[in-house]
């Protein structure tokens, strides 16, 4: 008995030990999200970050989904911890973040980004609290091959020219290829949902806040719903899997595959979708979204912006990692590896960049014209209503301008409770 309890005391204090051995060292730590090949580079300039400065740093891996990663966020913000020091948010996050508290102002000068962008999502309160590492605008990738093949001059200028094209090369690859589609894009119940109808229905002449109320339940919102759900059940040129799974990830490697003629997705995909590996290189163009008649063609606008978290314990080691991710020379880099739209204005007049990435001359129009969603501390809130309804519209369940009525009266409940704070 007392050799066992022996044992078991030494058995304990080992463990202990252990314990205390395995205690990881001090280090900044680093969220951030993406998709996978997207998060190995970022794990390069981590790495190259702590060779050169001797700041040892932890990249924690997130999702690319926007809700999970802002999830994955909020557990250590709301109980205060440290960890992580330095984090990437998207741009609709930003409102909240700041009205909570959680973001450490910035105190430099920040006359390199983009002033409008910096007006409208990284100050608050006068405060600079963010930082934007890319910009993004949804677009229109196509197959340039397939439409040389069938005869098309040129990418749909359209919606109904998108419709007439995906019809026939869809018809045409379908008698070798069973699982081809028209147009693959996000209709998932997720922030990226909001994105696509948005855009949708603003190239219908909608928009859904007007004078600081919301407005969905308006005629070109309508259209533009039933328009969407009209691609996954009428036509059908969009995948049945549209309002269940797809997402950007889901929808890039259905367009890498070889799956689909037209996706719409962020310019992410572009570098992606141009790798050595991909089946699309060489193949794939990209266009400004279409439009309806008489109206002009729209993107949102997405993005990651970079803050340093109120709780961290090393302000100075996370201020020089913000310095290091927002320098010209890895902006320079973002945007040359991974296709980004860099945060940096001076990047986009570099000689090297504007030549191996010719698009980026054209994408500047688009963000002059690319849809904010709105910027408001409760916009998660108000976003998980419109999720919740647009989905169900393109699930077919609900009639769109059903979803519209409900989403409107679901809202106004919202915003009437977060307005008496
Ligand atoms: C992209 C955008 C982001 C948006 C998200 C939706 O990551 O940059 O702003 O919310 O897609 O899925």
């Amino acid at each position: 008995m007392k050799r066992s309890a022996v044992w078991i005391l030494a058995l304990c204090l080992g463990l202990l030990l252990a314990g205390c051995r395995q205690q990881p060292e001090a280090r900044l730590t680093f969220a951030v999200g993406g998709a996978p090949a997207e998060l190995d580079v970022w794990e390069e300039f981590v790495r190259r970050f702590s060779v050169q400065t001797g700041i040892a740093v932890e990249m924690l891996r997130q999702p690319t989904d926007s809700n999970q990663r802002r999830q994955g966020l909020l557990i250590p913000l709301k109980s205060s911890q440290a960890d992580p020091d330095v984090f990437l948010m998207d741009v609709v996050w930003l409102a909240q973040f700041s009205a909570s508290g959680w973001l450490l102002p910035f105190d430099e000068a920040a006359a390199e980004f983009f002033p409008r962008v910096l007006d409208l999502v990284d100050r608050h309160g006068g405060e600079l609290v963010a930082l934007p590492v890319n910009v993004d605008a949804g677009l229109l990738y196509y197959r340039q091959d397939l439409l040389d093949r069938y005869g098309f001059v040129g990418p749909p200028a359209t919606w109904a020219e998108l419709v007439a094209q995906a019809r026939t090369v869809q018809t045409g690859e379908r008698s070798e290829h069973p699982g081809f589609w028209g147009y693959v894009w996000q209709g998932a119940e997720y922030e990226g949902l909001i994105c696509n109808f948005l855009e949708v229905a603003a190239s219908a002449g909608g928009e859904i806040v007007e004078d600081g109320n919301f407005v969905l339940d308006r005629p070109a919102n309508r259209q533009a719903l039933a328009f969407l759900t009209g691609l996954i059940h009428d036509e059908p040129i969009s995948p049945p899997n549209t309002f269940t799974q797809m997402k950007e990830e889901e929808v890039r490697e259905a367009f890498q595959g070889g799956r689909a003629l037209f996706e719409r997705n962020w310019p992410y995909a572009w570098a992606q979708h141009q790798a050595p590996s991909s089946p699309v290189a060489g193949k794939t163009g990209i266009a400004p979204l279409p439009h309806f008649p008489g109206e002009e063609s729209a993107a949102t606008l997405g993005g990651w912006h970079i803050g340093i978290s109120r709780y961290t314990d090393r302000p100075e080691q996370a201020r020089e990692l913000v310095r290091y991710v927002t320098s010209f020379a890895v902006q320079k880099e973002m945007a040359l590896r991974l296709g980004w739209n860099p945060g940096r204005r001076d990047v986009y007049r570099d000689p090297q960049v504007l030549a191996e990435l010719p698009y980026l001359e054209q994408l500047r129009g688009i963000f002059d014209h690319a849809v904010a969603r709105p910027v408001l501390p409760y916009y998660t809130q108000v976003s998980q209503v419109l999720q919740r309804h647009l989905n169900a519209a393109l699930a077919g369940w609900v009639p769109p301008e059903e979803a519209l009525r409900q989403a409107q009266a679901e809202i106004e409940a919202v915003t009437a409770r977060y307005r008496l704070h």
